[in-house]
């Protein structure tokens, strides 16, 4: 079997990069029988940057109804929320020994982070990668499906599980890889034209897959284009390849090309672009906004998954952490 986690901060309703980029891959990951899927809710990661009470409940329900939307399905997959498992704090905590101040001040996300919240410049912030590498080691984990700004953090992660194995002279933990289709990743782009499409590159830039048709509709005929190619075949600006990247997403390949004629021959409409654009991407999301609503509705529901899915992780858990107190020898009498 082969141990596949990842997981999601709940900061934010997710939005169409979020879904092409990660949950579509853990949905593919948790359909082969091969594969032992844990997908969790990083709630404990969201503190270190958020400290709304209320706004943290919403949030993670959101996320789970937002799971189970896409079509993560916890017959076949573990799903459940970080703090509901306290064998990863103590994990955790274990590995902090291991952990050094300058690695940590290295990495680049802390450093941007602090750029950010200068005003809050906090040690679970620091030790970020510690939290995330014992997420991802208490299960002994072999793949993390991600996006490539977490590379670094699975490097370190893969350190610390090395450090382990050699401070303790045992092959304990394996060293879990980053993970995604291959050359299948499509790139999500923003509406504002920038290459990525982000919860933190603001309202006009990312389409959330629980967003309303006319809000789809009226961010995407305010999104960046151009004043049109002035002669044929002309190279497309990054806004247009954006415009294009989204359409290749959600529309069909004959929409496609039909617009790409159209560049070509300096006969395209941004106006009637876009709003097939609109079209389709309202089709496309449409089944998940509705499933999310209905789902967010039944409470009960969601509680009931994720209590059945702490306790698989649970037990996961703490198979590994008390092998590992052993391990390092907190076993006295
Ligand atoms: N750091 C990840 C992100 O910001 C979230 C995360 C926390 C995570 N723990 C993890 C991802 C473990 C994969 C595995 O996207």
């Amino acid at each position: 079997m082969e141990i596949v986690v990842s997981g999601t901060r709940p900061t934010g309703i997710l939005h169409l990069g979020n879904y092409y980029g990660a949950v579509r891959n853990y949905v593919r990951l948790g359909d082969d029988p091969n594969v032992r899927g844990y997908f969790f809710i990083a709630d404990y990661h969201s503190l270190t940057t958020h400290n709304n009470p209320e706004e943290l409940k919403l949030l993670v329900k959101q996320t789970i109804a937002t799971y189970l939307a896409c079509g993560l399905d916890p017959e076949k997959v573990v799903i459940y929320v970080q703090s509901d498992v306290p064998e990863i704090p103590e994990l955790y905590l274990l590995l902090n020994m291991l952990a050094y101040k300058g690695e940590l001040e290295k990495v680049a996300t802390f450093k941007e982070k602090i750029k950010i919240h200068n005003e809050n410049i906090n040690a679970g912030l620091l030790t970020y990668p510690v939290l995330m590498a014992a997420d991802i080691i208490v299960h002994r984990a072999h793949k993390v499906p991600v996006g490539k700004d977490q590379e670094q953090h699975l490097e370190m992660t893969r350190n610390f599980a090395k450090r382990f194995n050699s401070r303790y002279d045992i092959d304990f933990f394996p060293e879990p890889i980053a993970y995604n289709f291959g050359d299948e990743l499509v790139k999500v782009p923003g509406l504002d034209g920038s290459t990525k499409m982000s919860k933190t590159g603001g309202e006009t830039n990312a389409i959330f897959l629980n967003e309303e048709p006319d809000a789809i509709l009226k961010k995407i005929k305010r999104a960046k284009t151009d004043a049109g190619p002035s002669e044929p075949n002309s190279e497309k600006p990054q806004e247009i390849q954006n415009l294009f990247a989204l359409m290749q997403i959600v529309s069909k390949p004959d929409t496609v090309s039909f617009y790409d004629q159209a560049w070509n021959t300096c006969t395209i409409r941004y106006g009637d672009m876009k709003k097939q654009l609109a079209e389709d991407m309202i089709t496309y999301l449409t089944p998940i906004r509705e499933k999310i609503n209905e789902l967010i509705r039944d409470e009960a529901y969601l509680g009931r998954i994720v209590k059945r899915g702490g306790e698989a992780a649970r037990e996961s858990a703490q198979k590994t952490v008390s092998e590992v107190r052993k391990i390092m020898g907190i076993n006295y009498f």
